[in-house]
């Protein structure tokens, strides 16, 4: 028997049709309404980037999960899952050698352009990676990717550092560890076995990378055992302070992702080995308050009503609380440290730092760190490149690889990339 076409369509092949329809609907709903969280309208393709929040935000909580069962800590969590989606071998490639090595003792993934003759001197560019003190790998997808770039486009040797990671270690052994690994880099020898122009080594790196960067070049500049100093600094989105979150952009863009404000706060109690519980007093400047006279000269380091323009500070007002928690900078002396707080430098070391690359974006909450050290920096004489992304959110240089394109990631790793060769 021929069923005509009504027949079909009223059978169960319908139904089911119906019931997957109906099962498709509410799982969308379900995940738009899981991912969905507001923008600012201004923020470079929100849908992406909603998808991308909502995927670490699912690792977040399996971390919480297992940290809070006592199963293990909850940056070990991220660090796993980050690894088995894609640490890399060092596989070289066409025009491009590729090694894991150590310098002082300190992991290193060394990448060098082999385009030209032996014999000709290249740039040198250190690398550090971002991820809080507390995440990321030389060798994780997205920092390989851009070290390898790096040495391609800019016919250079990058040596990208493998520093140790908090919860194993804390500060100061993040901020050694890149220090060793550059103070060996820059030895004449070191270089010459590279091919490394002693004239032409720049250091950079973004996020916490791009802290130890600052920290790093500061130290390296005043050092009078380093005879070879680097020539630039470029800094991506570096996190420079942690004695205000409530600047201008920590307040506007504390829920933006991927960095939100509180997580922030907790990656730096847990780098200077804190108490997480001071996380709520930090979120108030309870730690910076008025009554707290040894903190004045620090605080007039990080004042953003002199050292921003007033279009970034619109209607913000600063949190300043007239008493607050005094025993915290006095079990977390850190927090006062140039070392790890690179905007706390002195203007008289600040003169001494070389010329400055900084990129900052709209919406992230350490825009500010980055334009208040281009200040203070402008201020000692040091020249500065400022590349401000309004689109721009947090982490986006990293999300110019597969399987993750931003054309704001695009764009801003192409133009950090055309600086360093016009410049280094
Ligand atoms: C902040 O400091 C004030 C004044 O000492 C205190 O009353 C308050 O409990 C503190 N808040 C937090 C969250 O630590």
């Amino acid at each position: 028997m021929i069923q005509s076409p009504s027949e079909v369509f009223g059978g169960p092949v319908q139904k089911t049709m119906k019931r997957l329809f109906a099962v498709t609907l509410i799982l969308t709903i379900a995940f738009a309404y899981f991912i969905y969280i507001p923008l600012p309208s201004t923020v470079s393709e929100p849908w992406k980037l909603m998808i991308l929040a909502g995927t670490f935000r699912g690792f977040m909580q399996m971390g919480t999960v297992a940290h809070t069962l006592g199963l293990t800590h909850h940056t070990d969590v991220l660090n796993l899952v980050a690894s088995s989606f894609g640490l890399l071998g060092s596989e070289s490639s066409e025009n491009l050698r590729v090694s894991d090595t150590a310098f002082a003792g300190v992991e290193v993934r060394v990448f060098q352009s082999t385009l030209r003759e032996a014999g000709e001197l290249k740039r040198g560019v250190v690398y550090i990676h971002g991820g809080g003190w507390a995440l990321g790998s030389a060798r994780s997808g997205s920092y390989d990717c851009l070290c390898r770039k790096l040495a391609k486009d800019l016919d250079a040797v990058v040596v990208s550092v493998e520093y140790r990671l908090a919860p194993d270690v804390h500060f100061p052994v993040q901020y050694d560890d890149v220090l060793q690994a550059s103070r060996h880099f820059l030895q004449p020898e070191v270089l010459a076995q590279y091919s490394v122009d002693p004239d032409r080594v720049a250091v950079s790196g973004d996020s916490a990378g791009g802290n130890l960067a600052a920290a790093v070049a500061q130290q390296v500049a005043i050092d009078d055992s380093i005879a070879i100093k680097f020539k630039v600094q470029a800094l991506i989105y570096p996190v420079l302070q942690a004695l205000d979150f409530n600047t201008p952009s920590y307040q506007e863009s504390q829920n933006v992702p991927i960095l939100y404000r509180t997580v922030m706060i907790q990656f730096w109690l847990e780098y200077l080995a804190a108490d997480p519980e001071h996380l709520h007093a930090l979120l108030l400047n309870n730690h910076t308050a008025q009554d707290q006279n040894q903190v004045a000269s620090a605080r007039a380091k990080v004042d953003w009503v002199r050292l921003l323009p007033p279009s970034v500070q619109k209607q913000y007002k600063p949190v300043v609380q007239p008493r607050g928690t005094p025993r915290i900078l006095e079990e977390v002396p850190g927090l006062l440290d140039p070392r790890a707080s690179p905007l706390l430098a002195e203007r008289d070391v600040l003169v001494q730092v070389p010329q400055a690359y900084i990129l900052t974006c709209e919406h992230d909450v350490l825009r500010d760190d980055g334009l208040m050290y281009g200040q203070r920096l402008q201020e000692a004489g040091v020249t500065v490149t400022h590349d401000h992304y309004e689109g721009g959110f947090h982490g986006c240089i990293s999300f110019a690889f597969w399987p993750t394109y931003f054309s704001v990631g695009i764009q801003s790793m192409q133009n950090y990339i055309a600086w360093l060769d016009k410049n280094l």
